[in-house]
């Protein structure tokens, strides 16, 4: 299957491509404007695409004229805000339109829905029917309410334990110490089920004597680690989005719930476990945000949500802990060959991907979507995939890259001489909004 894509915009037009690529096994050519891929057409007539995707927009008129006499098969795919009035009107030829915002799904499931003869890519990896826990949160509930497997291969998961059992202190010590068992498996169908099930228990956990913050971080990173794996798994139902938000209200309790966060005193509790990056980069990077939301007196409940939301998604697509550690597109490319092509791609669109998921959300506000899609942009213009400079960087978003970066040194180097951290920081980036955000920070205040 061939497809050509028409979009202006770089970041867009790439991030469809990608999609594309990777969930509909096509073959993408992306070109900027509706003149350039009139060119294209009419200089290689005998390619044949199956599909156009453009804007809908009074531009692309002559390219759908052309494409209705020399290539009546194309079938065209517009981009446009599904409540907006539709422009270009080729009712035999525009079988969909798609929402810009949504296009991860929307676009594959027009795409299934009107070329019968696609097939989706075929995985034989039996691991698709099943989700991941980790053994130690799965042996917590008991009597168990479904059925647990272990892996013993690609294709083969055996059940050790059925819904109803109970387990004993010997099943616990005997597959956490002992078999050095680190994950557990439940079948697909159970999916709901678990998300409903671990929602409930953070709920309890929340409105329990218990405001210890390392055990709310803890349960914050558990709650990070199955809405990966569920919204990976069966998509951001709305059983995954209830938990989702349950374990941003356990970051934010984990800080002091809307007590005001202290940076200082985050950096003195922090809980940086390098072998749980994914999990934990996530919730630091909301808790140190907030702490400098604080900081700046932007310290409002709705702010601290809008960042922890954002930090518990930001690299929500990125299932390889080893990829979300990468920081930018050069890092990337330097260390390619630890990376499949299709993880490579992967990085490359995150932000985008990861704030089209948000937009599916209910009750999300507008700016948590801007702040995953530019969490690598720097002030500079040397981030991705914008290369967004100076005041283009929204200021929550500029908050959220110096909190995210700041995780980052500490992931490598702990809290020691995060002084000169924020030197170099600061000789670098301020500029923008970073700039304001930056000079706010007092290091000798602290107490590090
Ligand atoms: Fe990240
Ligand atoms: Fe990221």
């Amino acid at each position: 299957m061939r497809i050509l894509v028409v979009q202006e915009d770089n970041a867009i037009r790439n991030g469809v491509s990608v999609l594309l690529e990777i969930d509909l096994a096509a073959e993408v050519v992306g070109v900027a404007k509706s003149e350039d891929a009139l060119a294209t057409l009419q200089s290689n007539p005998l390619v044949i695409y199956d599909a156009l995707v453009c804007n809908d927009a009074k531009e692309n008129e002559p390219l759908l004229a052309f494409l209705k006499e020399h290539s009546p098969a194309t079938r065209v795919f517009t981009l446009k805000n599904p409540k907006a009035k539709a422009v270009l009107s080729f009712p035999d030829q525009i079988v969909g339109s798609v929402n810009p915002l949504n296009l991860t799904e929307e676009v594959k499931a027009l795409f299934k829905e009107k070329i019968p003869t696609l097939k989706p890519v075929a995985s034989d990896d039996e691991e698709q029917n099943y989700c991941r826990v980790r053994a130690l949160g799965a042996m917590q509930k008991s009597p168990l309410n479904f059925d647990l497997f272990v892996r013993l291969s690609a294709k083969k998961f055996v059940r050790v334990f059925k819904e109803g059992d109970v387990f004993t202190e010997k099943d616990v010590t005997a597959f956490l110490e002992k078999k050095k068992i680190e994950y557990l498996y439940f079948l697909k169908a159970d999916a709901i089920k678990y998300a409903a099930s671990l929602r409930e228990d953070l709920e309890k956990a929340a409105k329990g004597a218990d405001t210890n913050p390392e055990g709310a971080t803890r349960a914050a990173v558990s709650a990070h680690e199955a809405v990966m794996e569920l919204g990976n798994k069966i998509g951001f139902t709305p059983e995954v989005q209830a938990l989702a938000k349950q374990g941003m209200l356990s970051t934010l309790r984990a800080v002091g719930g809307s007590s005001k966060p202290q940076l200082g005193k985050i950096l003195k509790g922090i809980i940086a476990k390098k072998e749980e990056y994914i999990g934990y980069h996530a919730i630091l990077t909301g808790q140190i945000a907030c702490s400098l939301a604080n900081g700046m007196e932007w310290s409002s409940d709705t702010t601290y949500q809008k960042l922890t939301f954002a930090a518990f998604f930001h690299d929500m697509v990125l299932t390889n802990g080893a990829l979300a550690q990468v920081g930018s597109v050069s890092e990337l490319e330097t260390r390619k060959s630890e990376f499949t092509e299709e993880e490579q791609k992967r990085f490359r669109f995150h932000t985008l991907t990861a704030a089209q998921i948000i937009n599916t959300f209910s009750e999300v506000p507008a700016d948590v979507s801007v702040i995953i899609s530019q969490h690598h942009e720097k002030p500079d213009g040397s981030g991705f995939p914008r290369g967004l400079a100076g005041q283009n960087i929204a200021p929550l978003s500029a908050l959220f890259i110096i909190a995210h970066d700041l995780v980052g040194y500490i992931f490598e180097h702990g809290t020691e001489g995060i002084e000169t951290f924020f030197a170099d920081y600061k000789a670098k980036y301020s500029m923008g909004h970073f700039r304001k955000i930056l000079s706010q920070i007092d290091i000798g205040k602290l107490g590090v």
